[in-house]
């Protein structure tokens, strides 16, 4: 226990102080119990600070002088055994807070779950992937076109059932041919492209179409189409055959077999339709012809020198196709478990 020497009888109360003081010291649990009793102790309000404020009161100045120095001293002890437990406590306090916060770095981490493409968005890339390694390119149209370009340029007559309102889903009703509309099919680029562009064309066009059609097992209001549009010098229905016929083959397998049926479309001439053997049964795939030259003629190219074919197909019936799905709503069923098979 620290004592003081010769110390006046008036230092009876610090002298007092100082021997309680280890016991409760030592008795802190926590750096805030530890300010608590400093403040206590050595504070404003304290024996100590009390004393000092009463030696202005000593008239002896040899008294005064012991007096004070017999302060500094009790109160240098005071201080040094606060410190040494504040720094034992500082120790305790940091320790569990380290072991509070711990982490164990050889724990596996959490992976996080990995998204993928759509499907129908992985069938166009794929299908665009195919054409660009035939030596295409990709050109993109607004799904907002006129009546115009969706159907008069492609040699589409005023009287066609398709341009009626019960197929087709108008924007913004105008004069004919400014009428704005949400475009039924990819086609309305073929003739913006050779609007902009000259010869030799090879594209293909993805994107969004839109029907005015109920959702069932086989309809959409809406859905995608890949357009293809090959204008050359010396096209046939040689190279129409041969091109889908090869991309029939590199997306349905190495063996399929393609045919093509006569169809109607007013923009080719003679038009087809592409039919392939999958899954045990013909099936019926896309339209295509040869484009028709009221089509060049329409977009300023001359039908005496240079000829071309088109097609459209349909990427969720691709899909549909390729995969077995028999239900288009399938392909828009935020349900994850269907998407998670074609990851
Ligand atoms: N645009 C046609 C459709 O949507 C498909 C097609 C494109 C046919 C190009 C011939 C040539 O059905």
């Amino acid at each position: 226990m620290s004592t003081v020497a010769n110390l006046p009888d008036s230092m009876e109360p610090l002298q007092h102080l100082l021997a309680n003081a280890p016991a409760q010291i030592d008795a802190t649990e926590s750096l805030a119990d530890l300010d608590a009793l400093e403040a206590e102790l050595v504070g404003k309000g304290s024996p100590i600070a009390q004393a000092r404020r009463g030696l202005g009161g000593i008239n002896d100045s040899d008294e005064r002088r012991d007096t004070g120095r017999a302060i500094n001293d009790i109160a240098a002890q005071l201080t040094e055994l606060l410190s040494t437990r504040r720094s034992q406590l500082a120790a305790v306090e940091e320790a569990s807070a380290l072991t509070a916060d711990r982490v164990d770095v050889t724990l596996p981490g959490r992976r996080p779950r990995r998204g993928t493409h759509h499907l129908i968005t992985q069938t166009i890339d794929e299908i665009v992937d195919i054409f660009v390694g035939l030596g295409y390119t990709v050109a993109k149209g607004p799904e907002a076109e006129t009546e115009f370009y969706n159907f008069t340029a492609l040699n589409i007559p005023e009287t066609h059932p398709s341009r009626l309102e019960s197929d087709t889903l108008y924007l913004d009703y105008g004069e004919r041919d400014e009428e704005v509309l949400l475009r039924t099919h990819t086609s309305p680029m073929q003739a913006r492209y050779m609007e902009e562009h000259d010869p030799p064309v090879y594209i293909v066009v993805p994107g969004k179409v839109f029907r005015a059609d109920a959702v069932d097992a086989t309809h959409s209001p809406v859905f995608h189409q890949v357009e293809g549009l090959a204008v050359d010098d010396s096209i046939t229905f040689a190279d129409l055959k041969g091109t889908l016929a090869e991309f029939a083959r590199q997306f349905f397998g190495g063996d399929t077999k393609v045919k093509f049926i006569p169809h109607y479309f007013p923009f080719t001439e003679p038009s087809a339709e592409m039919h392939a053997f999958t899954n045990g049964r013909w099936i019926e795939l896309l339209g295509c012809g040869m484009v028709n030259p009221a089509v060049f003629e329409q977009v300023g190219y001359d039908p005496e020198i240079l000829s071309g074919f088109a097609f459209g197909m349909g990427a969720e019936r691709m899909a549909m196709v390729r995969h077995g799905i028999t239900d288009l709503r399938a392909l828009i069923d935020p349900d994850e478990r269907i998407l998670e098979q074609y990851r």
